[in-house]
């Protein structure tokens, strides 16, 4: 009896255990690569034209990602805009397509997006 009473709570912290494992998969899935999203940026040119937190020909990457905090449209925003190649207009008043990322799968797309939105 008293055997059994002592062998329960470690029962119960391995089945606690077993049971939040796979809660911590789907959060690293989803976790920003942010390596993978600049080694991304660059091979697409990105940083000819912007950077983290500086203005360049187009807008430092920190100050898109403060334009559109809490912004639920955000995502779909940004990954128009880097897929489509839209027309923009830069300073001296000029406009051309905007380039288009090189990524290979939406995943891809997704992960430089969310890390720009989480500068
Ligand atoms: C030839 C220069 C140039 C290159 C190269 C370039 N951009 Fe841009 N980008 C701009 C300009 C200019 C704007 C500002 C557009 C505007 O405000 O209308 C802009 C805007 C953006 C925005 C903000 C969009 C928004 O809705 O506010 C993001 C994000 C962005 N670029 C990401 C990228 C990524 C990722 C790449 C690489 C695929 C890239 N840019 C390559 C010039 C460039």
């Amino acid at each position: 009896m008293n055997n059994r009473l002592n062998a329960r709570p470690s029962k119960l912290l391995a089945a606690l255990a077993l049971a939040a494992a796979p809660l911590l998969i789907p959060a690293e899935a989803f976790a920003v690569d942010a390596a993978a999203a600049q080694a991304l940026a660059r091979q697409s040119n990105c940083f000819k034209c912007h950077a983290v937190d500086k203005k360049k020909e187009g807008p430092a990457w920190k100050d898109v990602a403060a334009k559109l905090k809490g912004n639920k449209d955000a995502q779909a925003m940004l990954t128009k805009h880097l897929t489509t190649g839209p027309k923009v207009k830069f300073e001296d008043g000029h406009t051309e397509d905007h380039p288009i990322l090189k990524a290979k799968s939406p995943e891809d797309t997704k992960n430089l997006v969310d890390w720009i939105l989480s500068l």
